[in-house]
Protein backbone atom coordinates (compact mmCIF):
# COMPACT_ATOMS: atom_id res chain seq x y z
CA UNK A 1 0.00 0.00 0.00
CA UNK A 2 1.00 3.73 -0.72
CA UNK A 3 2.38 6.16 1.52
CA UNK A 4 2.03 9.75 0.30
CA UNK A 5 1.88 11.26 3.78
CA UNK A 6 -0.50 13.57 5.01
CA UNK A 7 -0.87 17.75 3.40
CA UNK A 8 -1.33 20.31 6.11
CA UNK A 9 -0.84 18.34 8.73
CA UNK A 10 0.20 20.92 11.27
CA UNK A 11 -2.99 22.65 10.79
CA UNK A 12 -5.01 20.14 10.55
CA UNK A 13 -3.99 18.35 13.68
CA UNK A 14 -3.83 21.95 15.33
CA UNK A 15 -7.60 22.06 14.32
CA UNK A 16 -8.40 18.33 15.96
CA UNK A 17 -6.45 19.24 19.43
CA UNK A 18 -8.73 22.47 19.91
CA UNK A 19 -11.72 20.44 18.85
CA UNK A 20 -10.85 17.66 21.71
CA UNK A 21 -10.01 20.76 23.93
CA UNK A 22 -13.90 21.75 23.99
CA UNK A 23 -15.24 18.77 23.89
CA UNK A 24 -13.68 16.62 26.73
CA UNK A 25 -14.51 19.37 29.23
CA UNK A 26 -17.91 20.09 27.60
CA UNK A 27 -18.46 16.66 28.37
CA UNK A 28 -17.67 16.34 31.66
CA UNK A 29 -19.78 19.57 32.31
CA UNK A 30 -22.56 17.82 30.93
CA UNK A 31 -22.34 14.75 32.91
CA UNK A 32 -21.92 16.71 36.26
CA UNK A 33 -23.55 19.79 36.25
CA UNK A 34 -26.55 20.32 37.86
CA UNK A 35 -27.91 23.22 36.08
CA UNK A 36 -29.86 22.73 32.85
CA UNK A 37 -28.73 25.69 31.15
CA UNK A 38 -24.67 24.73 31.62
CA UNK A 39 -25.84 21.49 30.59
CA UNK A 40 -27.43 23.27 27.46
CA UNK A 41 -24.08 25.54 26.62
CA UNK A 42 -22.34 22.22 27.10
CA UNK A 43 -23.78 20.74 24.71
CA UNK A 44 -24.03 22.99 22.29
CA UNK A 45 -20.04 23.40 22.75
CA UNK A 46 -19.80 19.27 21.90
CA UNK A 47 -21.82 19.64 18.83
CA UNK A 48 -19.95 22.34 17.79
CA UNK A 49 -16.47 20.81 18.18
CA UNK A 50 -17.34 17.62 16.89
CA UNK A 51 -18.45 19.30 13.83
CA UNK A 52 -15.01 21.35 13.89
CA UNK A 53 -13.02 17.92 14.47
CA UNK A 54 -14.41 15.72 11.97
CA UNK A 55 -14.29 18.24 9.37
CA UNK A 56 -10.10 18.86 10.11
CA UNK A 57 -10.30 15.23 10.11
CA UNK A 58 -12.07 14.51 6.57
CA UNK A 59 -9.37 17.04 5.21
CA UNK A 60 -6.37 15.55 6.85
CA UNK A 61 -7.64 12.46 5.01
CA UNK A 62 -8.03 14.58 1.65
CA UNK A 63 -6.45 13.62 -0.69
CA UNK A 64 -6.43 10.16 1.19
CA UNK A 65 -2.88 9.19 1.68
CA UNK A 66 -3.08 5.94 0.39
CA UNK A 67 -4.84 6.52 -2.98
CA UNK A 68 -3.72 7.74 -6.30
CA UNK A 69 -6.16 10.16 -8.73
CA UNK A 70 -4.73 7.55 -11.76
CA UNK A 71 -5.97 10.13 -14.34
CA UNK A 72 -4.72 12.79 -14.55
CA UNK A 73 -1.54 11.17 -14.13
CA UNK A 74 -2.15 8.99 -17.30
CA UNK A 75 -3.32 11.77 -19.34
CA UNK A 76 0.01 13.28 -18.53
CA UNK A 77 1.87 10.25 -19.26
CA UNK A 78 -0.14 9.54 -22.45
CA UNK A 79 1.17 13.00 -23.27
CA UNK A 80 4.82 12.73 -22.91
CA UNK A 81 7.63 10.74 -24.47
CA UNK A 82 8.66 8.13 -22.17
CA UNK A 83 8.83 5.28 -24.40
CA UNK A 84 12.18 6.77 -25.98
CA UNK A 85 13.28 8.66 -23.16
CA UNK A 86 16.46 7.92 -21.43
CA UNK A 87 16.38 10.24 -18.11
CA UNK A 88 13.23 11.93 -16.55
CA UNK A 89 13.28 14.34 -13.73
CA UNK A 90 10.13 14.85 -11.99
CA UNK A 91 10.27 18.48 -10.14
CA UNK A 92 8.59 19.11 -6.65
CA UNK A 93 7.66 14.98 -6.41
CA UNK A 94 7.64 15.13 -3.07
CA UNK A 95 5.93 11.30 -1.52
CA UNK A 96 6.44 10.07 -5.12
CA UNK A 97 2.77 9.92 -5.69
CA UNK A 98 3.60 12.07 -9.51
CA UNK A 99 6.29 9.09 -9.76
CA UNK A 100 3.69 6.47 -9.07
CA UNK A 101 1.20 8.07 -11.34
CA UNK A 102 3.66 8.16 -14.43
CA UNK A 103 5.15 4.88 -13.11
CA UNK A 104 3.42 2.31 -15.98
CA UNK A 105 4.90 4.70 -18.55
CA UNK A 106 8.53 4.84 -17.94
CA UNK A 107 10.52 2.02 -19.35
CA UNK A 108 12.96 0.38 -16.89
CA UNK A 109 15.68 1.80 -19.25
CA UNK A 110 14.48 5.49 -17.98
CA UNK A 111 16.59 7.19 -15.26
CA UNK A 112 13.97 8.44 -13.49
CA UNK A 113 14.83 11.77 -11.25
CA UNK A 114 12.81 12.84 -8.54
CA UNK A 115 13.42 16.34 -7.24
CA UNK A 116 12.01 18.21 -4.01
CA UNK A 117 12.94 20.33 -0.81
CA UNK A 118 11.61 17.23 0.80
CA UNK A 119 9.97 19.83 3.90
CA UNK A 120 7.94 17.68 6.17
CA UNK A 121 6.46 20.54 7.55
CA UNK A 122 3.63 20.96 5.09
CA UNK A 123 3.12 17.14 4.29
CA UNK A 124 4.27 14.45 7.13
CA UNK A 125 6.52 12.25 6.07
CA UNK A 126 8.10 14.06 2.93
CA UNK A 127 11.05 12.80 2.39
CA UNK A 128 13.40 11.16 -0.12
CA UNK A 129 12.66 7.42 1.78
CA UNK A 130 8.91 7.65 1.31
CA UNK A 131 9.21 8.71 -2.36
CA UNK A 132 11.86 5.76 -3.03
CA UNK A 133 9.62 3.26 -1.19
CA UNK A 134 6.05 4.51 -3.27
CA UNK A 135 8.19 3.97 -6.27
CA UNK A 136 9.37 0.69 -5.43
CA UNK A 137 5.61 -0.57 -4.67
CA UNK A 138 4.65 1.21 -8.17
CA UNK A 139 7.44 -1.10 -9.90
CA UNK A 140 9.84 1.92 -10.48
CA UNK A 141 13.25 2.36 -9.50
CA UNK A 142 13.75 6.13 -8.20
CA UNK A 143 16.44 8.66 -7.65
CA UNK A 144 15.41 10.74 -5.32
CA UNK A 145 17.20 14.33 -4.91
CA UNK A 146 17.19 16.76 -2.59
CA UNK A 147 17.33 20.89 -4.20
CA UNK A 148 15.08 23.15 -5.21
CA UNK A 149 13.02 23.82 -8.57
CA UNK A 150 14.68 27.24 -9.33
CA UNK A 151 18.76 25.97 -8.70
CA UNK A 152 18.16 22.51 -9.79
CA UNK A 153 21.00 20.20 -9.19
CA UNK A 154 20.83 18.84 -12.57
CA UNK A 155 23.44 19.04 -15.91
CA UNK A 156 22.15 20.97 -18.47
CA UNK A 157 20.52 19.75 -21.73
CA UNK A 158 19.99 16.36 -19.56
CA UNK A 159 16.57 15.56 -19.27
CA UNK A 160 14.51 13.75 -22.35
CA UNK A 161 10.95 14.31 -20.31
CA UNK A 162 10.64 17.16 -16.97
CA UNK A 163 7.60 17.40 -15.37
CA UNK A 164 6.18 19.13 -12.57
CA UNK A 165 3.03 17.97 -11.26
CA UNK A 166 0.99 20.74 -9.06
CA UNK A 167 3.98 21.90 -7.64
CA UNK A 168 4.40 25.51 -9.65
CA UNK A 169 1.24 27.20 -7.45
CA UNK A 170 3.00 25.88 -4.16
CA UNK A 171 6.05 28.44 -5.51
CA UNK A 172 5.94 32.11 -4.72
CA UNK A 173 4.80 33.77 -7.51
CA UNK A 174 8.48 34.97 -8.11
CA UNK A 175 9.79 31.82 -8.21
CA UNK A 176 8.04 30.17 -11.01
CA UNK A 177 9.76 31.93 -13.51
CA UNK A 178 12.78 31.28 -12.29
CA UNK A 179 11.86 26.82 -11.65
CA UNK A 180 10.71 26.99 -15.49
CA UNK A 181 13.78 28.32 -16.98
CA UNK A 182 15.67 25.62 -15.16
CA UNK A 183 12.99 22.86 -16.52
CA UNK A 184 14.74 24.76 -20.15
CA UNK A 185 17.88 24.47 -19.00
CA UNK A 186 17.98 20.76 -18.14
CA UNK A 187 15.56 19.39 -20.95
CA UNK A 188 17.53 17.96 -24.28
CA UNK A 189 16.71 20.37 -27.03
CA UNK A 190 14.65 17.45 -28.42
CA UNK A 191 13.08 16.85 -25.09
CA UNK A 192 9.48 17.66 -23.79
CA UNK A 193 7.97 19.43 -20.16
CA UNK A 194 4.79 18.19 -19.26
CA UNK A 195 2.72 20.76 -16.50
CA UNK A 196 0.04 18.88 -14.31
CA UNK A 197 -1.09 22.55 -12.17
CA UNK A 198 -4.35 22.84 -10.31
CA UNK A 199 -6.53 25.65 -11.51
CA UNK A 200 -5.16 27.84 -9.01
CA UNK A 201 -3.07 31.47 -10.10
CA UNK A 202 -2.07 34.08 -8.02
CA UNK A 203 -5.16 36.57 -6.68
CA UNK A 204 -3.61 39.48 -8.15
CA UNK A 205 -3.85 37.73 -11.71
CA UNK A 206 -7.44 37.40 -13.68
CA UNK A 207 -6.22 35.17 -16.45
CA UNK A 208 -7.75 31.90 -16.39
CA UNK A 209 -5.91 29.04 -15.39
CA UNK A 210 -5.46 27.59 -19.06
CA UNK A 211 -3.93 30.52 -20.34
CA UNK A 212 -1.99 31.69 -17.04
CA UNK A 213 -0.11 28.28 -17.26
CA UNK A 214 0.97 28.36 -20.69
CA UNK A 215 1.63 32.36 -20.29
CA UNK A 216 4.06 31.19 -17.27
CA UNK A 217 5.80 28.48 -19.75
CA UNK A 218 6.20 30.18 -22.58
CA UNK A 219 7.94 32.92 -21.12
CA UNK A 220 10.37 30.65 -19.52
CA UNK A 221 11.33 30.05 -23.26
CA UNK A 222 9.05 27.02 -24.14
CA UNK A 223 6.94 26.45 -27.36
CA UNK A 224 3.40 24.96 -25.87
CA UNK A 225 2.44 22.59 -27.89
CA UNK A 226 -0.87 21.16 -25.69
CA UNK A 227 -3.12 22.77 -22.88
CA UNK A 228 -6.01 20.68 -21.60
CA UNK A 229 -8.46 20.17 -18.53
CA UNK A 230 -8.39 16.66 -17.15
CA UNK A 231 -9.30 14.68 -13.87
CA UNK A 232 -12.18 15.82 -11.84
CA UNK A 233 -11.22 15.07 -8.27
CA UNK A 234 -14.09 15.55 -6.00
CA UNK A 235 -15.15 18.77 -5.15
CA UNK A 236 -12.24 20.36 -7.26
CA UNK A 237 -11.93 21.58 -10.64
CA UNK A 238 -10.24 19.56 -13.15
CA UNK A 239 -6.58 20.42 -13.36
CA UNK A 240 -4.56 21.91 -16.05
CA UNK A 241 -2.08 19.62 -18.20
CA UNK A 242 0.32 21.50 -20.51
CA UNK A 243 3.15 20.09 -22.82
CA UNK A 244 5.65 22.38 -24.27
CA UNK A 245 9.21 21.97 -26.26
CA UNK A 246 12.10 24.05 -25.00
C1 LIG B 1 1.37 19.27 -3.63
S1 LIG B 1 2.94 18.52 -3.57
C2 LIG B 1 2.96 17.68 -5.12
C3 LIG B 1 3.68 16.35 -5.02
C4 LIG B 1 3.57 15.50 -6.29
N1 LIG B 1 4.28 16.11 -7.40
C5 LIG B 1 2.13 15.22 -6.67
O1 LIG B 1 1.76 15.32 -7.84
O2 LIG B 1 1.35 14.86 -5.76
C6 LIG B 1 4.04 19.88 -3.89
C7 LIG B 1 5.49 19.49 -3.67
O3 LIG B 1 6.32 20.57 -4.12
C8 LIG B 1 7.43 20.64 -3.26
N2 LIG B 1 8.06 21.96 -3.37
C9 LIG B 1 7.60 23.14 -2.90
N3 LIG B 1 8.49 24.12 -3.18
C10 LIG B 1 9.52 23.54 -3.84
C11 LIG B 1 10.73 24.03 -4.39
N4 LIG B 1 11.06 25.33 -4.31
N5 LIG B 1 11.58 23.18 -4.99
C12 LIG B 1 11.24 21.84 -5.09
N6 LIG B 1 10.11 21.32 -4.59
C13 LIG B 1 9.25 22.15 -3.96
C14 LIG B 1 6.84 20.36 -1.89
O4 LIG B 1 7.85 19.97 -0.97
C15 LIG B 1 5.84 19.24 -2.22
O5 LIG B 1 6.44 17.98 -2.05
Amino acid sequence: MYNFGLYHWRRRLRAILIALAVILPAGACRRTSESRWVRLVATVAMVGGTVHGATAVRRLLSPPPWALDREPYDALASALPFARADRALDIGCGTGRSLVGLAPSVPDSCTLLGLDVFDDRIILGNGPALARRNGRAAGVDIAPLVGDASRLPVATDSQDVVTACRVLHDLPATEVGPALREAHRVCTPQGTLGVLELPIIPEDTTAAPEEYWPDRISQAGFTVTSVQRVGQEARAEPYVLVVATP
